[in-house]
Formats: C-alpha cells, sequence, structure tokens
C-alpha cells in the first residue's frame, strides 16, 4: 500500500505546527522557572541555555511550515490550543516548586523528543530531506536537555532537601 501524499503532507505539517505550539509553551514555562529560580544556579544556567535553543528551535519550525508551503498565520491559534491543555501544571504554587518543576520539564522534554522523532519519520515518508534534518537537529537539544536533567535531578532534590530543613521559602526556589 503507498502512502496518499497529500494526506500524509497535511499530517507533517499539522505536526510541524503542534511542534511549534510545543516550544512556545517550553519557552513560557522554562522563562517562569528561570525568573523564579535563585538558590539552583546550575539548572538556572542550564534552563537559560535551553531558552535559547527553544527560541531557535521554534523559528526553524516555522521555516520548514513555510518550506513546505504552510500558512504559519494561523500559528497563534495553535498555540492556544495546546497551552489550554497543559494548563493543569502549575508548580509555582508548590512548596516544593523547583523539584516539580524540574520533574515537570524532565517529562516535557521527553514528550519533545517524542514528538521530534515521529516527525523525523513522517518527513523521511514524504523524502523532505531537509525537515527531516531540522528536527534531528532539534531532537539532539532535546535530548541533551533530559539527560542534564537525569543526571542533576539528584542533586536539585538534595539541595531542595538541605534549605527545605533551615528554610523552606528559599528551598523552594
Ligand atoms: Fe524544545
Amino acid at each position: 500500500m503507498e502512502h496518499d501524499r497529500p494526506v500524509a503532507r497535511e499530517h507533517l505539517l499539522d505536526w510541524l505546527r503542534d511542534a511549534h505550539a510545543m516550544e512556545e509553551q517550553a519557552e513560557t514555562m522554562l522563562k517562569g522557572m528561570e525568573g523564579r529560580l535563585e538558590h539552583y544556579p546550575e539548572l538556572r544556567t542550564r534552563i537559560a541555555q535551553h531558552i535559547q535553543e527553544t527560541q531557535h528551535q521554534a523559528e526553524r519550525l516555522r521555516f520548514c511550515i513555510q518550506d513546505l508551503g504552510g500558512d504559519i498565520s494561523l500559528l497563534k491559534d495553535w498555540t492556544g490550543k495546546f497551552m489550554a491543555t497543559m494548563q493543569g501544571f502549575s508548580g509555582a504554587m508548590a512548596s516544593d516548586e523547583v523539584v516539580k518543576g524540574s520533574m515537570f520539564s524532565y517529562a516535557f522534554e521527553h514528550m519533545e523528543i517524542a514528538a521530534y522523532r515521529n516527525l523525523i519519520a513522517a518527513a523521511q515518508i514524504l523524502g523532505e530531506t531537509q525537515t527531516a534534518q531540522v528536527c534531528q537537529s532539534i531532537l539532539e537539544e532535546e535530548i541533551a536537555m533530559a539527560s542534564w536533567l537525569e543526571n542533576n535531578m539528584s542533586n536539585v532534590v538534595s539541595q531542595f532537601l538541605l534549605l527545605a530543613g533551615r528554610d523552606p521559602g528559599a528551598a523552594k526556589r
């Protein structure tokens, strides 16, 4: 059985728009965390780096969408819909916000990893090499962020528990 190319192409475009919305959501979430962190300098620095990467990722996705002949004027609505589904999370109010925030970031990175693997598969089916390459390079940044969190979350927990005994207000961020 052959793929129906126009149908596959529309799905690829939708998934690129989803990914763009995901990056805009990631940027909002990461900026929120970065702006609030005070007692976790390493986490803050890594998040600042990933904010830069995330902004560049969103820009590259817009180029991919345009390159495939897709409309980027509707991206804002798309982001709004995506954000509405993510609003269940508001770790900023939690007494352990740094722990919840890094846990949520780790989970979010893995959702991004899954999304880019799917995009690469779809782009390859359609022979859209450039889109596949862009998604591959974004995927590598997400994997790097996920593995940084994997290696550093235990330090965050340790620092949190140390501070929690002395100054719970400081511990949370
Ligand atoms: Fe990302």
